[in-house]
């Protein structure tokens, strides 16, 4: 055809009326890789529609069908997972080891989102009245967890099928229908995510994919009157989405500036480990990345040391290649990254190595002696560079995470353990590691961002119950 990969609905694949196409730019080449449809209003009211419609009958389909139809998804992502992977290498410049385990990681998230649901939604509760003061044994309580209806579910760039699956999963086994909007950066690789349920053989109409900028088809997806909840992964576009959602359930994940806190009885070289994977996988570009190190400065010279060391072996180049640090994403994403370098160079931050940039790729960077003054010190580069501020007591490193304005993860380094959970209570994030980097995975933990970094919990149980609502049928005995 005319190159233009079709979006899906009706459980068909198809072109917009619009005749427009949306370019996805491989980040390393910078040149057009895909492109995909530019889906118009009347096509997302039609497959609202048919969002609506299928939903009804979805929710009255026996439980353990739902799930055999999720384990035939899961099964094909992985035997799809060398597509998939190729679409993401070319997409979003994932190194092509962490492609492949993207896809796979997301089979293994339907399978478990599957038993979870027959589990959790295959149980209620029952209730009697005289267990109130005042009552009689004269009324039975039933409760049991009904879908919400059509899920509007938008992933980011970063984990495109995973972040993906994530939502669509939890959705389907609690009778939800779905309507994806995937990041353009990513949108091919959603597509062949999107293929492997198609071939699985869910209901038509029950699942489409809908295609085109979010800053174009974005607000009417997310204030679309038949949507009954949204569940949103990205940057603050979530907050304006919020504002202008109506009375529907959000579930957001949103940005983050993890704190990693080092003591000086920490494991300095576990702790060097974790600060170069948790602050440069990916190149930086994960929510649970870590964006700040607070060290003390008693042990502060000897850490930086090790972490320079480490960086040092990082290899830098094509995701193709597997190397360690690959292009962002974005040109933009580049420039914005950029800009929080120069602005610590010219505040007097210490650059551990040579700031280098070669188009979208950036060598890996590692600025000492950064102060708050800074925007490194706050702001999310999403990108190869990692901030250190050193301090001279625990409670400043607490301070300073405290009063970021995220709240998704953090670590603490340290060997007493006791001391670890005080530190741990007293951060305000949604979750902190003790002794490793910050992670969303295992994919059944509970992940939750406090503040601007989300509303709700994820997580595969905590998404399926927040897709759900409870629905209580009362007997009343005469
Ligand atoms: P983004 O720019 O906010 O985009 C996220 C998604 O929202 C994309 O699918 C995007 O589509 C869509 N979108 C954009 N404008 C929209 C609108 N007005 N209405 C509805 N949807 C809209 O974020 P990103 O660049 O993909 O990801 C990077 C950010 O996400 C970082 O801040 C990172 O911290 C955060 N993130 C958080 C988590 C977490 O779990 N907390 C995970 C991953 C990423 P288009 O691509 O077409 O614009
Ligand atoms: O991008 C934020 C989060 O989804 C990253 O997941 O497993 O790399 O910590 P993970």
């Amino acid at each position: 055809g005319d190159g233009v990969f079709k979006y899906y609905s009706s459980g068909e694949w198809k072109k917009s009326s619009s005749g427009k196409s949306v370019p996805i730019i491989n980040p390393t080449t910078r040149q057009p890789h895909f492109k995909v449809q530019a889906c118009t209003q009347e096509e997302v009211n039609k497959l609202m529609e048919e969002a609506k419609t299928t939903q009804k009958s979805w929710a009255k389909t026996p439980l353990w069908k739902r799930a055999e139809l999720l384990h035939k998804a899961a099964a094909l992502l992985k035997e799809h997972k060398v597509p998939i992977a190729e679409c993401l290498v070319k997409e979003i410049a994932k190194p092509a080891k962490d492609a492949a385990t993207e896809a796979v990681r997301s089979g293994d998230l339907v399978s478990y989102c599957a038993e979870e649901g027959v589990r959790i939604l295959g149980e209620g509760k029952f209730l009697v009245s005289d267990s109130f003061p005042g009552n009689e044994r004269t009324k039975y309580c039933l409760t049991a967890k009904i879908p919400l209806g059509v899920i509007l579910a938008i992933p980011p760039f970063n984990y495109p099928v995973n972040l993906a699956v994530s939502k669509i999963a939890p959705a389907l086994i609690a009778g939800n229908s779905i309507v994806l909007k995937p990041p353009t950066q990513g949108a091919v690789a959603a597509l062949h995510m999107v293929h492997c349920f198609h071939l699985a053989g869910f209901p038509k109409g029950l699942i489409s994919c809908v295609t085109g900028r979010g800053s174009e088809i974005g607000d009417f997806l997310t204030m679309h009157p038949m949507v009954n909840c949204i569940s949103f992964t990205g940057g603050d576009t979530g907050i304006a989405i919020a504002m202008k959602a109506g009375m529907i359930p959000l579930q957001m994940e949103l940005g983050g500036k993890d704190a990693c806190i080092i003591l000086d009885d920490a494991d300095l070289d576990l702790a060097a480990a974790n600060i170069v994977k948790g602050g440069f996988s990916y190149s930086g570009q994960r929510c649970t990345a870590v964006k700040v190190v607070l060290v003390m400065e008693s042990v502060a010279n000897a850490l930086v040391e090790k972490v320079k060391a480490k960086v040092a072996k990082l290899t830098v180049g094509l995701p193709e290649d597997d190397s360690d640090i690959t292009p962002v994403v974005t040109e933009s994403s580049a420039n914005f990254i950029e800009g929080l370098v120069v602005d610590a160079k010219q505040k007097g931050a210490t650059f551990c190595q040579e700031y280098r940039r070669e188009g979208n790729l950036i060598w890996p960077l590692l600025l000492d002696n950064v102060r708050p003054d800074m925007r490194i010190a706050w702001e999310e580069p999403f990108g190869p560079v990692l901030p250190v501020i050193r301090i001279t007591s625990v409670e400043e490193g607490i301070h300073h995470c405290n009063a970021s304005n995220f709240g998704l993860q953090g670590c603490v380094f340290t060997r007493d353990i006791s001391k670890a959970i005080l530190i741990s209570d007293a951060m305000e994030t949604g979750t902190v590691q003790i002794n490793s980097a910050p992670a969303r995975g295992p994919d059944h933990f509970p992940f939750q961002g406090l503040k601007d970094s989300g509303i709700g919990s994820q997580g595969i149980t905590n998404s399926i119950n927040m897709m759900t609502k409870i629905k209580t049928t009362v007997i009343n005995l005469p």
